[in-house]
Parts: structure tokens; sequence; C-alpha cells
């Protein structure tokens, strides 16, 4: 089977779990694991920001990080299929006391016009208070869709003279840093609070980070903890990450290509597919599904005329071939 459906199926590689069997460890929940302290110094480097703090999941980075900048009963903004609107099971709402309105752009970007009319200031005990935004790079749903540093930059802007905080869900953020050349800070210097994640594109088997203030992520690891979060000698975790940050970075450009590769035997525009996800408008999507797995290709549904597929380091380029012709074949 080739498996298209996420790139969150990788197995970690033999070098992957070497490292991970090496790794000093220590009680995380005292900040005491080496391997973690050094993970999270060096992503928060990475991203200039003060500092990090590891989580089991991109979700429950997602959480701390808007809950630390939005107060129960004040609102988010996002964009109409970000994740952590509609797929992280309500968890904002469910557990912050949150609430959101959003803005929709075909391709998951940014509307900085349509969050300008969205937003509402303070108004005391009337309205609801906008305070964050929260923008998702690379654009899961959308199709791996990366948001220019422009667009970013324009909303740091907006966000200071009003006094709104943004955040960046950046599970794929390496991508889109790949994709552009963007450094990471730039990434950075534009957000609050970042989630990013190493348990996609880069292959590890978990693990993801909140990257904030020093005071932020302090909060956050209250909350960790409060969520059941706590972790022990999780180093054995942080060092797949670790690894997956020293090797597989600069390799997502091939999973970019395969992708490009996938969209244009869909017969989709291929300069549509900016990253390593492909959506794909079909008829009927289940049926899509059934005939590429009984051909050996695993492809998802996220929608009932939607398919998608992600391309990442368990598929390989004979893969992504073969897996391009039966996509050609089940849907001309
Ligand atoms: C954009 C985005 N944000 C957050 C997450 C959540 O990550 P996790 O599955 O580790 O909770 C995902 C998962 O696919 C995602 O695609």
């Amino acid at each position: 089977m080739i498996d298209l459906r996420s790139d969150t199926v990788t197995a970690p590689t033999p070098a992957m779990r070497r490292a991970m069997a090496e790794a000093a460890v220590g009680d995380d929940v005292y900040d005491e694991d080496p391997t973690v302290r050094s993970l999270q110094e060096r992503v928060a480097d990475l991203f200039g920001h003060e500092a990090g703090l590891f989580t089991p999941t991109g979700s429950m980075a997602n959480v701390l990080a808007v809950s630390l900048l939005v107060e129960p009963g004040q609102e988010v903004l996002a964009e109409s299929r970000a994740h952590i609107l509609r797929a992280e099971l309500g968890a904002h709402g469910a557990l912050a006391g949150i609430t959101s309105r959003t803005w929709v752009e075909e391709r998951g970007r940014l509307d900085l016009d349509a969050v300008r009319s969205l937003h509402a200031p303070d108004m005391g005990p009337f309205f609801v208070r906008t305070a964050a935004v929260s923008v998702e790079n690379t654009h899961n749903f959308a199709g791996g869709t990366v948001v220019p540093l422009a667009d970013l930059r324009a909303l740091r802007t907006w966000a200071d003279e009003v006094g709104v905080a943004v955040h960046v869900d950046g599970a794929r953020i390496w991508n889109a840093h790949v994709a552009t050349g963007t450094p990471l800070a730039g990434y950075g210097a534009c957000a609050d609070a970042l989630a990013v994640c190493f348990s996609k594109g880069l292959g590890a088997p978990i693990g993801s980070m909140v990257l904030g203030s020093r005071e932020l992520v302090e909060r956050a690891r209250v909350l960790r903890k409060r969520m059941g979060g706590g972790m022990r000698q999780v180093g054995v975790l942080a060092a797949a990450a670790t690894y997956a940050l020293d090797h597989h970075v600069e390799r997502l450009a091939e999973d970019h290509e395969h992708a490009r590769l996938l969209a244009e035997a869909c017969g989709t525009d291929p300069d549509l597919t900016e990253t390593n996800i492909v959506v794909v408008d079909v008829p009927d999507a289940a049926a899509v599904v059934a005939a590429a797995a009984e051909e050996g290709v695993r492809v998802g549904a996220v929608g009932p005329q939607r398919v998608r597929m992600l391309t990442h380091l368990d598929v390989s380029r004979s893969d992504v071939e073969r897996a391009a012709k039966v996509l050609a074949s089940v849907l001309a």
C-alpha cells in the first residue's frame, strides 16, 4: 500500500530510533530532561522567540497557545477551515471557553480586509472582544497553501495598532520555510505565539511545541500540566524531533516536487500545489478512495466531493510515480 492519507503516517527511521535509544533523559515535569531542554532552546532560537514548551500533540500546542492569548468569553478570528476550529474537536470552546468567527479565503490564506471588518474592539459588557487572530501556515484543508510573509507582516502591524494578538498554527511551517526560503525567524517575528509540529512532514513519531515569550511559555507549562500533558523522561521523544530537525527539513523539497507530480496526474493546476498537500474536487470522494485503495493507493476523503493526498518521508519517487498512474486512471 502507498499511503498518501497523511504525512503523519511515517515510521521513525532506523537512525532516528537509534537517536531515541541513546537520548539523555530526566524528569521533564521538573524541567530536568536535558534533551527536551535543548530542543526547546534550539527551536525557540530558530523562530526568534524567548522560549518553547514540548507538547505531545499539535492540538495541545494550539490550545495552550490560543488560550494564553484569548481569555474565556473572548474570540479568536481564523480562516473558515482552520484546523483549530474544524479538527480539534471543539477544544478551544470546550476546554478554554473561547468563541470564534471566521473569514473565508478560497486558498486558506489571510484576508486582512476581512479580519479588519470582523475585528471587535473591547466595548465593555456588550460585545465579545476579538483578542487574537490565528493563521494556519501552511493551511492543511486548503491544500498546503503558504501564507506569504508580507501578509503576516501586514497582520502584525495592524494587530499592534489595535491591540490584538497573533497566533500561528505552524504544524507545517517547515514546509512553508522550505517552499519559499523564508527564514523561520521571519515567521516567528509576526507571531505572539506559534505551535509547530515534528510529527508531520519531519517524520518524528510524536511531538510539537508552543513558542512565545518566557512569560507565556511558563503559563503554558502550568496549563499543560493541568490538562494532563506533563511528561517525564520524554528526551527519547525530543531526540526524535532533534534528529528530524537535523536530517528531515531540507528534504521536504522532495515531498513538494512529488506533490506536484500527483497534482498533474489528477488534472489539477500544479501551481496550486505549493507544498506537500494535494486536494482534488471529485464527484464522489468515497468512490475515489475505494477505487484507489483497490489499486494499492490510500488517499483520504475530506468532504463528500473532495479527496486529499499528502507526500512524505515514507513515499519514494517510484511510489509517487505508481500512485500518479493509479490516480490518473481512477479519475479519468
Ligand atoms: C494544521 C494543523 N494544525 C494542528 C494539527 C494537530 O496536530 P496533532 O494531530 O498532533 O494534534 C494538525 C494535524 O494534522 C494540522 O494539520
